[in-house]
C-alpha cells in the first residue's frame, strides 16, 4: 500500500472513531446519567455538550468524506466493490442526518434554552436522540460492510 493510502485510511478511521465513539458515549453513558436532572439543568447542559461535540463531528465528517472520496478513487472509483459503494452511500445518508441535526434541530434547542421554553427544548433533544440512534445503527452497519470489503 502506498503512503498516501495509509495516511488517508488512518485519518478515515480516526474520523469514524470520533463520530461513532462520541455517539456511543452520548447515548449510552451521558444520556442515562442526566435522565433524573430537572429540565432547567439538563437542557442547558445538553446544549453545551452538543455545541462542542457537533464541532468535532463536523470536522470528522469533512475528514471522512475527503479521505473516503480519495480512497474510493484509489480502489477503482466506479468499478470499486459493492461494499465500498454501500459504505459511501450509507456514509452520505449519515452525513445528511447529521446536517439536519446540526442545522435544523440544534438551533431549536438553543432557542428553547435561551427562552427557557423547557418542553420545546425537551422535544428537540428527544429528536436528536432518535436521529442519533438511526445514525448509530447506520454507522455500525457501515463498519460491518467495511469489514467485508476485502472479500475474505
Ligand atoms: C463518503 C463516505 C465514505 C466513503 C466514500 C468511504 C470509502 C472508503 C474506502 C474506499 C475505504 C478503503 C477500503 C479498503 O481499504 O479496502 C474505506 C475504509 C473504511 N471505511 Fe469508509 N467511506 C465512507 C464513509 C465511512 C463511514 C461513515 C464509516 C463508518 C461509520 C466508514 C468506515 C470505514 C472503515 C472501518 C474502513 C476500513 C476498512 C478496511 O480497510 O478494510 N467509512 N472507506
Amino acid at each position: 500500500m502506498n503512503k498516501a493510502i495509509e495516511v488517508a485510511l488512518f485519518l478515515h478511521l480516526l474520523g469514524v472513531a470520533v463520530w461513532i465513539g462520541g455517539m456511543i458515549f452520548a447515548h449510552f453513558c451521558l444520556r442515562p446519567a442526566l435522565e433524573d436532572l430537572s429540565p432547567q439543568l439538563r437542557l442547558p447542559l445538553w446544549e453545551s455538550v452538543f455545541g462542542r461535540f457537533f464541532n468535532w463531528v463536523g470536522v470528522s465528517v469533512l475528514v471522512i468524506l475527503l479521505t473516503g472520496g480519495f480512497l474510493l478513487m484509489q480502489f477503482g472509483g466506479g468499478h470499486a466493490t459493492w461494499q465500498l459503494h454501500a459504505m459511501a452511500g450509507i456514509g452520505i445518508i449519515m452525513m445528511l442526518i447529521f446536517g439536519h441535526i446540526r442545522f435544523a434541530v440544534f438551533p431549536r434547542i438553543r432557542r428553547a434554552v435561551q427562552a427557557q421554553k423547557w418542553p420545546d427544548g425537551a422535544r428537540a433533544v428527544a429528536t436528536v436522540r432518535r436521529l442519533v440512534v438511526v445514525n448509530l445503527v447506520l454507522g455500525i452497519v457501515t463498519i460491518g460492510v467495511a469489514a467485508m470489503s476485502r472479500g475474505f
